[in-house]
């Protein structure tokens, strides 16, 4: 077990109704720690998402472009990970300033007002600053003065925290309107010469509008989270927070810049998803067969190959757009969810599964009836 980082430096609002929910503990094995599912008991609300969007930067860096940065190849890194280019973030341009035009595409497609959010939730792990949270950032800029605000740190599994976690508000009746956002700009945490991550990760931002609805069987009817703080040291960034502050030291050893241990993410990775979708599925009580679509954290194509065989789920029935955008961490998957709405992939009554995992290490999934 790894025990340590490899570091070279030694207004309540709402009615507070009580709680819908009911959690079931996972089947405990020796290699993950409990994880939670939980489902919304009847009668209770249900979460809905009523619309989505997303913004990339206008930027595309290519394969090529990163052959001339770092000892790479295309044909390596489209073999290797499926990725064909990316998109990078203008000098000024910030997470909150995508999260804004993916917020402003899902309310849009929602009809909703600013004035009408009750709690902005952002995933991310490289917002604006460190402190105000980006959500009270992007609260100010959305000019939803009614909302709370808060940002979650889940790495990759960032948007589907944030998401269930917004579920969990609406089942019990807090509030009525969420907007959960999952917005990345790792291009300014990347180390452009080390191959090894540099060709993996691109900026981004989707942007969810959840609702209360009292309809039953729709919307968001399943959610799991999972966790296992050991495996920090596999993916991190050094230097920046307390225990390491930013000197002149901590710069010149490249220690704000995000490390990978990514032979070792892999594997769990594979696994991880693959149980995730697994039990998802039973607590749901559906069969794999009723799902429409996965959408699957978009951070290798062969460790999504790896997880649909895993659970012999066919890769025709999995949304994979990573050769475009590349990881774009806590943002992959509510862009991918855009996308497979916006060009017919999803149509009312399909069940769909988000799943992801990331630095944490974290995992987490969703099942969602349209
Ligand atoms: C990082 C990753 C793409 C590496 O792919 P891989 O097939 O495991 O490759 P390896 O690390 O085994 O390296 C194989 C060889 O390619 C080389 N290599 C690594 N990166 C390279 C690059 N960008 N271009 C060319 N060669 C590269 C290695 O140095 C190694 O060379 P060697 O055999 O001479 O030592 C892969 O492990 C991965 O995707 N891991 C998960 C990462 C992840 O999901 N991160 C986000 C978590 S949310």
């Amino acid at each position: 077990m790894r025990t340590c980082y490899n570091c070279p430096l030694s207004e309540i609002k709402g009615p507070g109704a009580s709680s819908l929910i009911h959690s079931v503990t996972a089947p405990r094995n020796e290699s993950e720690p409990v994880a939670k599912s939980s489902q919304p008991c009847k009668p209770g609300l249900s979460a809905v998402i009523a619309g989505t969007g997303f913004d990339v930067p206008t930027r595309v860096m290519t394969n090529a472009e990163l052959e001339k940065l770092v000892n790479t190849s295309d044909q390596w890194i489209v073999e290797r990970t499926g990725m064909k280019e990316r998109r990078i973030v203008a000098d000024g341009q910030n997470a909150s300033d995508l999260a804004l035009a993916a917020a402003q595409r899902a309310m849009d497609e929602a009809k909703t007002n600013p004035e009408e959010i009750d709690l902005i939730i952002v995933g991310t792990v490289t917002g604006d600053m460190l402190f105000p949270s980006t959500a009270c950032v992007l609260q100010h800029k959305l000019g939803a003065t009614n909302a709370a605000a808060m940002d979650v740190s889940a790495g990759c599994t960032g948007f589907i925290y944030a998401l269930d976690t917004a579920r969990q508000f609406i089942a019990t009746g807090t509030y009525r309107t969420i907007l959960v956002v999952g917005v990345e700009v790792l291009s300014r945490i990347t180390d452009w010469t080390d191959r090894g991550t540099c060709v993996l990760l691109g900026d981004g931002a989707g942007a969810a509008i959840v609702k209360a609805t009292a309809e039953n069987g729709r919307g968001i009817i399943a959610g799991l989270l999972g966790a296992d703080g050991s495996r920090g040291p596999d993916l991190y960034q050094p230097a920046g927070g307390t225990q390491i502050p930013a000197t002149i030291e901590s710069v010149k050893q490249r220690l704000h810049y995000l490390r990978m241990n990514g032979n070792a993410i892999f594997k769990v990775a594979v696994r991880s998803m693959a149980r995730t979708v697994k039990r998802l599925i039973d607590a749901a009580r559906i069969t794999a067969d009723d799902v429409k679509l996965i959408i699957p954290h978009q951070a290798n194509l062969r460790i999504i190959e790896a997880m649909a065989k895993l659970i012999r789920f066919p890769m025709e029935r999995v949304f994979v757009n990573i050769q475009k955008y590349a990881n774009t961490s806590s943002a992959t998957t509510i862009i991918a969810l855009d996308e497979a709405r916006k060009t017919g992939r999803i149509v009312a009554g399909d069940f769909v599964i988000l799943v992801a995992f990331g630095a944490g290490l974290t995992w987490g999934g969703v099942v969602i009836r349209w």
